[in-house]
């Protein structure tokens, strides 16, 4: 099944159906239409509220259906919902699945230990997932793990996941500190556009001007570093003449320690992920 889905534009016969359709569940599936992974025909939706699916398969003609029937019709599951409503979830569907379904989670925090172990006595593949925010606009990072029945799926991890950023394969091991990095990511950057705009505003900028002046270097900056493949380190330097505004500028991010708040940021963050993981 993973190889049919991989290998062919149209995918014949598979179908795949997004369970929770919020922000990452309908961005999924904005994705998977724009992109063309899988004729329409072959994706469903469900949400808890039903006017919520229902709007969807207004807006962009794919079937709404409930849970139970979603896991049934479907060989692909994309769990969307929340952190604590999986467990729920996968209880619901449990005895409507095959034992060829795979199943994607998107939460935060469930490890694939916990799904296979909600799914048992059956070997249902599962595939824990960690997207970002950016995945919104298809610049997302997405970070995957196979749990221990869900083999030679990373053609068809790539095939469903990439119209919305970059996918990569990681360990579970790894997942706390993607999580602090890529998964807040967004959130750090979001904090520094910020404090950047206030700043500016201080000192007599209009909003618009600021909004467009640090959104256009935060996009450059990442076209540059995307681009290159000097180190970061090396791209700072290149900015810094000598005696000149960056240089005083960096002089006191550095004197002031910004790298061991960064440090302790991503910590708390590890820490948190750690916390919440079940
Ligand atoms: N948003 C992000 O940036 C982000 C980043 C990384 C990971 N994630 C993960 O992605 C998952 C989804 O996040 P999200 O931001 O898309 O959440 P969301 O916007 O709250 O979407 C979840 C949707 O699922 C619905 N739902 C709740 N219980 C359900 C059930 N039993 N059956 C079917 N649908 C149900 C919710 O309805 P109600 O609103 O009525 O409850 C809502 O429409 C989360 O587990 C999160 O950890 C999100």
């Amino acid at each position: 099944m993973a190889k049919a889905l991989a290998g062919s534009k149209k995918a014949p016969g598979i179908k795949l159906g997004i369970i929770g359709c919020g922000n990452m569940g309908r961005a999924l599936l904005e994705g998977l239409l724009s992109q063309k992974v899988l004729p329409r025909r072959h994706l469903l939706v469900s949400d808890v509220e039903a006017s919520v699916s229902e709007a969807i398969q207004r807006q962009f003609k794919v079937k709404a259906t409930d849970n139970r029937q979603l896991a049934a019709a479907c060989q692909v599951l994309v769990v969307a919902v929340k952190p604590h409503q999986v467990g729920p979830v996968l209880e619901e569907v449990k005895e409507c699945l095959s034992r060829k379904t795979l199943i994607f989670s998107l939460a935060a925090g469930v490890s694939t230990r916990f799904l296979e172990r909600t799914l048992a006595p059956e070997r249902i593949g599962v595939v824990r997932l960690m997207p970002n925010i950016l995945v919104k606009i298809r610049q997302g990072v997405i970070a995957y793990c196979p749990g221990r029945y869900a083999t030679g799926v990373d053609l068809l991890v790539k095939r469903i996941f990439s119209p919305l950023g970059k996918v990569i394969k990681i360990k579970e091991s790894q997942m706390d500190t993607f999580t602090a990095i890529s998964g807040s990511g967004p959130g750090y950057l979001f904090y520094l556009a910020e404090l950047l705009e206030e700043i500016a505003r201080k000192r007599g900028f209009s909003q618009q001007t600021v909004r467009e002046i640090i959104a256009t270097q935060f996009t450059g900056t990442g076209l540059m570093l995307a681009a290159s493949s000097q180190p970061a380190k090396t791209l700072k330097e290149k900015v810094c003449s000598p005696g000149g505004t960056t240089l005083a500028g960096l002089a006191v991010l550095e004197q002031e320690k910004l790298s061991s708040v960064l440090e302790k940021a991503i910590q708390a963050a590890e820490k948190r992920s750690r916390q919440l993981t079940r």
